[in-house]
């Protein structure tokens, strides 16, 4: 008899290698041994929600009518309070019954909206470097993904002019995200996402902006809202998270707004798939966007008090930072010197085994990130310091 051998999708084999996979692992090990290790690998805040939001969720969790399976779209008053939100951050109208949808967080949001308008043949562009779910959610929906190098804005707006002149076919979507992950790249004003409608309308292409860092920001900046460029809301829309402005990471609570004809292809697709989230936790979530505008900010201090700690701490060491104006990154080249020509990936893994310090290796992001390390700022900052210190011991010890 034939060996019984399982056979997976080919979706699944087409998904580019996990390249944390190695660092997880390390990780895993040294936590084993009781080792103290200074996580700094990924974007998961380790502060609070808001007590507002966790005694909303135990008294809305008490009600049995909570219990039930929810709306897979999510329920009217929660998506009546992210249109009620966007008017009042970034003056943008929506309609909360057609161009707001609920989402398990933006990443599944994001995956699925792939997989509900695009298939084989099609193409995405997203930038190199970009956050992984920017790449594998175009590959598991079958599609394929053409990557603009993310340098300055309006070079990467002119390269994506480029491929849309030369590719044939032509690209059917574009990804974008600022604030950015990994690099915590910002744009100046919306007069960037103006161009990019004009470039949508033009090539006919449909536009994903991930919006997830879009309050998380400092030194009195204010990240533009895609939804805010004339026009914007016939070309595409926009992705956002509770998990980040309200450390709600774990909650899985996000959402889509904007073009009702993609919002209308997402709520197909999770009509299928999912029953909506936690009624208590939608609930609750209503609550944060209600009442904890303060607690956003004071959230952000703190991230621009741990910049301030890893920015100086790193430029002392000889790596090359920008202080960053949004997102909960630092995104920092590490000098020949000190790598010795390793890629980043050893490199991480160098400093897991040595410094027990966890940063995130450039190249997981794409090619253009080879040589870069991205420090996620979700410690304190002695932690923070402390890390600093390792580093430094580990780079200077050769
Ligand atoms: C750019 C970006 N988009 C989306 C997400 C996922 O957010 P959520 O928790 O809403 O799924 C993250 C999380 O790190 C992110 O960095």
């Amino acid at each position: 008899m034939e060996e019984f051998k399982i056979e997976t999708s080919q979706r699944i084999k087409r998904l580019p290698p996990y390249l944390f996979g190695r660092i997880n692992a390390l990780k895993l090990a040294k936590r084993q041994q009781q080792i103290d290790i200074i996580d700094l690998g990924m974007g998961n805040p380790l502060d609070s929600t808001p007590q507002v939001v966790i005694d909303k969720l135990c008294q809305a969790v008490q009600d049995p009518r909570n219990h039930r399976y929810s709306a897979s779209r999510g329920i009217f008053n929660l998506r009546r309070e992210a249109a009620l939100k966007y008017a009042r951050k970034w003056d943008v109208e929506l309609d909360p019954e057609a161009e707001v949808l609920a989402c398990v967080g933006s990443k599944e949001g994001f995956s699925h909206m792939c997989l509900s308008m695009l298939g084989p043949g099609d193409t995405a562009i997203v930038a190199d470097p970009a956050f992984p779910i920017h790449i594998y959610a175009v590959a598991l929906a079958g599609a394929n993904t053409v990557s603009v190098p993310l340098g300055n804005t309006d070079d990467s707006l002119k390269d994506i002019i480029q491929v849309c002149e030369k590719l044939y076919p032509r690209p059917k979507m574009m990804i974008l995200n600022f604030p950015h992950n990994p690099t915590a790249m910002t744009i100046d004003d919306i007069g960037y996402f103006e161009t990019v409608v004009d470039i949508a309308r033009r090539f006919n292409i449909a536009v994903i902006h991930d919006f997830a860092y879009g309050e998380t920001c400092f030194d009195g900046y204010k990240a533009p809202s895609f939804l805010s460029a004339k026009g914007a809301k016939d070309v595409g829309v926009e992705f956002t998270t509770m998990s980040k402005a309200y450390n709600m990471a774990g909650w899985r609570v996000g959402f889509a707004a904007g073009n009702k004809d993609m919002i209308e292809s997402l709520a197909t697709i999770k009509g299928y798939y999912d029953y909506g989230i936690f009624q208590a936790i939608q609930i609750a979530s209503i609550i944060a966007m209600r009442q904890c505008d303060n607690d956003t900010i004071e959230q952000n201090k703190k991230y621009q008090l741990r910049r301030d700690v890893v920015c100086d701490g790193l430029s002392k060491i000889g790596w090359e930072v920008e202080k960053p104006r949004g997102s909960m990154f630092v995104w920092a080249r590490v000098p020949e010197e000190q790598s010795k020509g390793k890629g980043s990936i050893d490199f991480a893994m160098d400093l897991l085994e040595y410094a027990n310090v966890s940063i995130a290796p450039g190249r997981a992001f794409g090619e253009n990130g080879e040589n870069y390390m991205r420090v996620a700022l979700v410690e304190n900052e002695n932690r923070l310091r402390q890390a600093i210190r390792n580093i430094k011991k580990f780079v200077q010890k050769g």
